[in-house]
């Protein structure tokens, strides 16, 4: 193949280098495009076809529906590593020895306590306030409390905010549910492994002396965190990164990602499959006529959990997903209508000829809210076990910007707006 794309503009002929990746990934380097054409610039709204980066953290093909971490499959790293494992995995490039583990959970536990002053914020919110909104706000809030800003040149000051808000963030995550559910907020265990303290933290209850914990339980949530871990650059990793790109601390920018994950196009959507699915149930269960919604044009309907800007074939992820939502849903004894209605859904969808040739699939959020529900985690709890899991991604990618030296992220634009034109004054009374 040549290493050179070339583009000719005004019957000028221009030439790019071609790039290559390391899965054989082809990109033309369009950086000078700018320079040598005299202001012509691309336009591709959404970025559909826009690389923003190169990146080593985590590969993914559309096409054939692969996906991995750092060259580990998901699926190998879904049954055999646990959470923690695969967070240094996606942070540090390379999986830990048992050292560098034991290491790394006991200097995450070290900083897992959140000063008393942040319940006075939570106190602040109303009940009726949206999870993911708390979140996002108290994650902005820890700058409030550890204000020194990350030195980027200094490993260890690397390593210690990393450490510091993986220790952090879940008691954020159980105390944004617990003020919800009006329970007393608590501190968690330092003798349990990260998903059993998550667990326990979220659902200890004032009169139960001891939570005893669910093994089923651990084992899901720890699935269910790896298939989140990362997914190169989505909605809410950009952000992630782009607002780290201005040198925005690490805590600012992830506050900035778990607001764009929040919305329905993006993580919200496994609170909406929920809805949605809820829906489907109340209206008798018929999924013939939310298929048919869905592919009316005049319909704002979508079929939550469906379609996926990257995957053209089946989620990876959300196969693991789907076995896993049988075994836990079999394990815990639960019987829930609604699987039934997803499962008569994908099956409708993957025949019909709309979905078929718009190559539309299940993905990673069609089946987790399914899961989540029979943990016994509230539908609107569910992005939020999102950002719990895409945390060591986010954290991963915004130290991999920093390192590379990346320069700040700022799309051009093509202005299509009123040209000059004289200011008119208005005749004041
Ligand atoms: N239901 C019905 N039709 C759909 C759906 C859907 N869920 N998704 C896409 N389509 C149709 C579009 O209407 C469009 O049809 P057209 O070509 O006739 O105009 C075509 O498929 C392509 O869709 P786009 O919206 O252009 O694809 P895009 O890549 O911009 O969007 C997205 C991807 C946002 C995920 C979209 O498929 C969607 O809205 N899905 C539902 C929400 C969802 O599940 N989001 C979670 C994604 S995974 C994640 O972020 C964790």
């Amino acid at each position: 193949m040549s290493d050179k794309a070339t583009l000719e503009v005004n019957g000028n002929k221009h030439e790019f280098p071609i790039v290559v990746g390391t899965e054989n990934e082809v990109a033309i380097d369009v950086k000078t495009l700018r320079g040598v054409t005299g202001g012509v610039i691309t336009i591709d709204a959404g970025y559909k076809n826009t690389g923003s980066c190169e990146s080593a953290i985590t590969f993914l093909d559309g096409e054939k529906g692969i996906l991995r971490y750092r060259g580990y499959s998901i699926e190998e790293l879904a049954e055999k590593a646990d959470f923690l494992e695969v967070a240094y995995l996606l942070i540090f490039g390379e999986l830990p020895t048992l050292g560098q583990l034991d290491k790394f959970h006991s200097d995450i536990k070290k900083h897992s306590v959140v000063d008393d002053d942040v319940k006075k914020i939570l106190d602040a919110f109303p009940k009726s306030a949206h999870p993911m909104g708390v979140l996002s706000s108290l994650t902005s809030a820890l700058t409030a409390f550890n204000p020194s800003s990350v030195n980027v040149d200094s490993e260890e000051d690397m390593y210690n905010s990393v450490v510091r808000i993986l220790g952090k963030f879940p008691v954020l995550v159980a105390w944004t549910m617990r003020k919800k559910q009006g329970l007393p907020l608590y501190y968690g265990d330092s003798n349990l492994g990260y998903v059993e303290n998550i667990l326990k933290m979220m659902f200890k209850q004032p009169n139960e002396e001891q939570y005893i914990q669910n093994p089923i339980l651990i084992d899901a949530l720890d699935k269910l965190l790896i298939l989140h871990a990362d997914h190169e650059q989505n909605c809410s990793t950009s952000t992630v990164r782009i607002v780290g790109s201005s040198h925005a601390g690490l805590f600012a920018s992830l506050s900035a990602g778990i607001s764009a994950l929040w919305g329905p196009l993006h993580g919200g959507a496994n609170q909406a499959v929920l809805e949605m699915l809820e829906a489907i149930k109340e209206d008798g269960g018929d999924t013939k006529k939310y298929m048919a919604k869905a592919k009316d044009k005049t319909d704002p309907f979508r079929l939550m959990g469906f379609g996926h800007r990257v995957y053209k074939n089946f989620d990876p992820r959300a196969r693991i997903i789907k076995k896993a939502a049988d075994e836990v849903l079999g394990d815990l004894g639960v019987e829930d209508p609604i699987l039934d209605i997803a499962k008569g859904l994908e099956q409708e969808a993957l025949k019909d000829d709309y979905f078929v040739k718009r190559k539309l699939y299940p993905n990673v959020d069609f089946y987790s809210g399914i899961i989540y529900r029979a943990m016994g985690i509230p539908t609107d709890m569910f992005t939020v076990m999102f950002a719990l899991g895409r945390l060591p991604g986010w954290i991963a990618q915004w130290r991999e910007m920093r390192l590379r030296k990346e320069p700040i992220g700022r799309p051009r634009q093509l202005y299509i707006g009123e040209t000059q034109r004289a200011f008119k004054t208005i005749e004041k009374r």
